[in-house]
Formats: C-alpha cells, sequence, structure tokens
C-alpha cells in the first residue's frame, strides 16, 4: 500500500509540475484529493490494515496530501500573478499622452449682459418679472396710454397676428401686468429683460427681433431724484465707477415727464472718440416718470401712488461694452464671434 501510495506522489507531482491552465489544474485536484479522488480510494482501504501499520499508513497519506497540496497553491499563485501580470499588460495606460480636449462653450453676450443687468438689479432689491411675447393691443399700447391711431404707435412698427393680437414692441406691457397683479399693493420694484418684434429691415444697428429690459418701481413718495439715482448707480456698476449721466427731454406715451439717458462715453472717459461719435455720451436708455393713467389702467390711485419706469436695449449695450459693430452677430451663430466671449 505504501509503495502505492508512493507511486501515487510521483504521478500527481509529475502530471502538476506539467499543468497549464487553472483549468486543468482544477481537474487534477479533484482527480486525486476530491471525494471520489484516488487518495481517497486508497484510505477507504485502509481499513483492512492492521493496527501497527494503519498509524505508519495514514502518515504516508498525510506525506502525499501534504506534497500534493502545496504544489496545488503553489501553482494557484503561479497562475494568479501571471493573469494579474497579463491584465496589467492589456491595461497598461500611457500616461504621457496628451488628454482628449472637449470643446467648451461660453455664455452668449446677450444672455451675459442680461444676467449682468438682473444682478445690478437684484443686489437693489429689484425682483425679475416675465410676461408673454404675444401680447394684446390692450397691454403692448392701450393701457400704456397709447390708444388706437394715436400718432406714437408709429414709433414701434408691430407684427400684427390678428386685429387684437401682435409681438410685443417693448417689454412694457410687463408694467401693467405686474400693477395688475400686485392688486394695489406697494412697493413694486421689478426688472423684466425680454424679446420684443418691430418691423425693421435688418441692417448693422436694426433688428426685426432685439431683446430689451424693463424696470419699474412703484411706490409712495417716488420722485425724479430715486430714478436719477438708480439709473446713477447702476451705469457705475454695469460701465465703471467713473460713468456718469445725463438726462435730456423726451417723450413717451406712459410716462411723463420723459427723459432719454444718456452715459458718458466709457471708452473716452467723455473727451469724444468714434465710439460716441465725438460727442462724449452715449445714449442708452428710455425713461421717465410713470403717467397718472397709466397707475390708474394698473390700479393705483394717482394721488397716492407715483413710480419710475426706465427701459433699455440690451443688444446696444453689448455693442457699446464688447466693441461689436453689427447686430446681426449676435444671431448667425458664427462660432469665431461666440467664442470670443469665452472667458470675458
Ligand atoms: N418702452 C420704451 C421703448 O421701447 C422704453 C421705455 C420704457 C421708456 C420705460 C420709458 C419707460 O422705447
Amino acid at each position: 500500500m505504501k509503495q502505492k501510495l508512493e507511486a501515487l506522489k510521483i504521478e500527481a507531482l509529475a502530471k502538476l509540475q506539467e499543468v497549464a491552465d487553472p483549468q486543468a489544474l482544477n481537474d487534477l485536484r479533484v482527480k486525486y484529493l476530491g471525494k471520489k479522488g484516488e487518495l481517497t480510494e486508497v484510505l477507504r482501504g485502509m481499513g483492512g490494515l492492521s493496527a501497527e501499520e494503519r498509524p505508519v499508513i495514514g502518515q504516508v497519506v498525510n506525506d502525499v496530501r501534504g506534497a500534493i497540496e502545496e504544489i496545488i497553491t503553489a501553482k494557484q499563485e503561479a497562475f494568479q500573478q501571471q493573469e494579474t501580470q497579463n491584465r496589467l499588460q492589456a491595461e497598461k495606460v500611457d500616461v504621457t499622452l496628451p488628454g482628449r480636449s472637449m470643446a467648451q462653450g461660453g455664455i452668449h453676450p446677450l444672455t451675459r449682459v442680461v444676467q449682468e443687468i438682473e444682478d445690478i438689479f437684484i443686489g437693489m432689491g429689484y425682483r425679475v418679472a416675465e410676461g408673454p411675447e404675444v401680447e394684446t393691443d390692450y397691454y403692448n399700447f392701450e393701457a400704456l396710454n397709447l390708444p388706437k391711431n394715436h400718432p406714437a404707435r408709429d414709433m414701434q412698427d408691430s407684427f400684427y397676428l390678428t386685429d387684437d393680437l401682435l409681438m410685443r414692441t417693448q417689454t412694457s406691457p410687463v408694467q401693467i401686468r405686474t400693477m395688475q397683479g400686485m392688486k394695489g399693493e406697494a412697493p413694486v420694484k421689478i426688472i423684466c429683460p425680454g424679446k420684443v418684434f418691430r418691423r425693421d429691415d435688418d441692417d448693422a444697428t436694426h433688428s426685426f427681433q432685439f431683446h430689451q429690459v424693463e424696470g419699474l418701481v412703484i411706490g409712495r413718495n417716488i420722485r425724479m431724484s430715486d430714478l436719477k439715482g438708480t439709473l446713477q448707480q447702476f451705469v457705475q456698476e454695469m460701465f465703471g465707477p467713473h460713468t456718469g449721466i445725463r438726462l435730456r427731454p423726451s417723450f413717451f406715451p406712459f410716462t411723463e415727464p420723459s427723459v432719454e439717458v444718456d452715459v458718458s462715453c466709457f471708452k473716452c472717459g467723455g473727451d469724444g472718440c468714434r465710439l460716441c461719435k465725438q460727442t462724449g455720451w452715449l445714449e442708452i436708455l428710455g425713461a421717465g416718470m410713470v403717467h397718472p393713467k397709466v397707475l390708474e389702467m394698473g390700479g393705483y390711485d394717482p394721488a397716492e401712488f407715483s413710480g419710475f419706469a426706465f427701459g433699455m436695449g440690451v443688444e446696444r449695450i453689448a455693442m457699446l461694452k464688447y466693441g461689436i459693430d453689427d447686430i446681426r452677430n449676435f444671431y448667425n451663430n458664427d462660432m469665431s464671434f461666440v467664442k470670443q466671449f469665452k472667458g470675458v
């Protein structure tokens, strides 16, 4: 029996030595050590041994088992190491390769300017209001003190959709919508950015569609000086601390008195240059004290409340601020134009 075991050991070790893959190794393990394996088979025969022989053979069996287990473990480790090695080889990363660059977008200059304007006014306690781009004649004109056949309607050639519906020509209808929504409560402090539409032929400075930001404040004892101080603060934050403003008398049907507001040219500081056409001033917005009739239509008693409003063109401000000389650049999706504003 001892010889049989020795022969088994020699055979097993020789086969295990030559094993080429983990599957074959496992097969051999089952063949020799498994429940129905050859070593187990020998052990079964031990019942017929004498009491003296049994421990001796038992010892030999243990030795054989130990030797076989040892080589199996060694082989398993070797296979594992080989596999790790193979995987490392396969997944090798060349850290010296240049990275793949991702195309990064930028914020459109118009969005950028709107966000800047919003930030400044939100900082002064305003909230942002919105209104529809398709408006009724009532909100776009009539409630703003522009009755039908009023000559000032010609200032804003309109796209009518029906007799009563049009693409809004200005953001001022949001004034009325906001006032009516507030149901007489005060104060009202809003700005309203949005698209407006006019029947214009497109050229370097005109577009049938552009953007405005409207502002409205209603309260008790709101005066022209509040308007002036607000706009002064705004232009300093928008164009720099040395920017000044100048108010010129003007006309809008929904404000009285009305003004055009100029800022001192931030390029030349007021000395006169190409940007300001040698005048030292740049016209950027329209404004005024809310007309009593508009207050009334918005549900506020003009004897108790007063207010101011202003409106500015976003394209114009962006063009001045970034030195853009053609308004069409904003809309024609020329990547080389848009990309310039990535990091501004
Ligand atoms: N809505 C006017 C325009 O489009 C601008 C404006 C707004 C003027 C508010 C005064 C007050 O020209």
